[in-house]
């Protein structure tokens, strides 16, 4: 599919997005010691334990595909990471999947108590908002238009919807069309805002923004279910937090619904069509095929 002659090097093109990310995190989240300190060492905590940055990194290779630069998509590419990061720190508690590591580190509530995650999770989304308010405008798109992509994504008609539809399978043995309304929304809906946001930031046309709204829907599919699959296949050691919670807590899954052979050939499938949106880029999306991609073979 790649059109360019010289070879794309993800690992190097990674490495550098996410030290860009991580500058403008740390440019854009109140210091530590800005007053409560707690709240902010602990937005800072989850924020810098270590994540993968896929969802920022998604958002600079959907500007670069539709022609777009990193700076302005930046604030977008920060604000979709802490709405995520506030989406684990809420999911690890105690009263939602109470886990104890993440990122390789102790969860939030473990270090901060289960007050200050609950208010950490609260700032990190409310932070988000603020920096889409930071971001510049563009002629296709307003910051209406901005929020309401975020607000949407990550509100109670999708990513919190996936939540509760997630609590509520629990110990329950659900049709596969359910566990797929469950990752469509606790997961697919927030990358897919983030490769639509990064069109956004480079605005794009309505062909491309349709585009990536089928990349990232698809890529989002298959990476909850790479992420149901390496629970069963991976350490803890590997993962940065505990295997095997999902048959601990009996969670609707699919390894569980259809075993892990089914599992992967469906992740493959499911990346096979994100592959196929990419066509309208015109060998452009280099670094959106490589990632997903890599999101398929990933092992953490
Ligand atoms: C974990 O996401 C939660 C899911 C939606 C499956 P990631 O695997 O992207 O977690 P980090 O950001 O690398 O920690
Ligand atoms: C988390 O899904 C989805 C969100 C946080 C929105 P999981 O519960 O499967 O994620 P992990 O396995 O804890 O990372
Ligand atoms: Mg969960
Ligand atoms: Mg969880
Ligand atoms: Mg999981």
């Amino acid at each position: 599919m790649r059109m360019s002659l010289s070879p794309f090097d993800l690992t190097h093109w990674l490495t550098a997005k996410t030290e860009l990310v991580d500058r403008s995190l740390n440019r854009c989240l109140p210091k530590a010691t800005a007053k409560p300190a707690t709240i902010h060492e602990a937005m800072r905590y989850s924020i810098f334990a270590g994540g993968k940055r896929m969802r920022p990194a998604l958002v600079l290779a959907a500007a670069e595909a539709c022609g777009g630069t990193d700076e302005p998509a930046l604030p977008l590419a920060c604000a979709v990471e802490c709405i995520h990061t506030y989406s684990l720190i809420h999911d690890d508690l105690p009263a939602m999947d109470d886990d104890d590591f993440r990122r390789g580190k102790p969860t939030n509530h473990k270090v901060f108590g289960e007050g200050i995650a609950v208010l950490a999770g609260d700032a990190l989304l409310t932070q988000a908002f603020e920096l889409v308010a930071g971001a510049a405008g563009w002629p296709r798109y307003s910051h209406r238009d901005l929020v309401l992509e975020l607000a949407v994504a990550s509100g109670s008609r999708q990513l919190i919807a996936g939540q509760v539809a997630d609590l509520e399978a629990e110990g329950k043995d659900i049709p596969i069309t359910q566990l797929r309304y469950i990752h469509e929304r606790k997961t697919s809906a927030l990358l897919c805002a983030s490769v639509r946001l990064g069109g956004m930031s480079a605005n794009c046309t309505s062909e491309e923004l349709e585009a990536l709204t089928n990349f990232g829907t698809h890529v989002g599919l298959a990476f909850q279910v790479i992420d149901d699959i390496l629970d069963v296949t991976q350490s803890s050691e590997t993962l940065g937090k505990t295997a095997g919670k999902d048959v601990e807590a009996q969670k609707a899954t699919y390894p569980r619904l259809v075993g892990l052979e089914k599992s992967k050939k469906i992740a493959a499938e499911l990346t096979r069509k994100a592959y196929a949106s990419l066509e309208t880029f015109n060998g452009r999306a280099v670094a959106m095929e490589a990632l997903a991609r890599y999101l398929l073979e990933r092992n953490h």
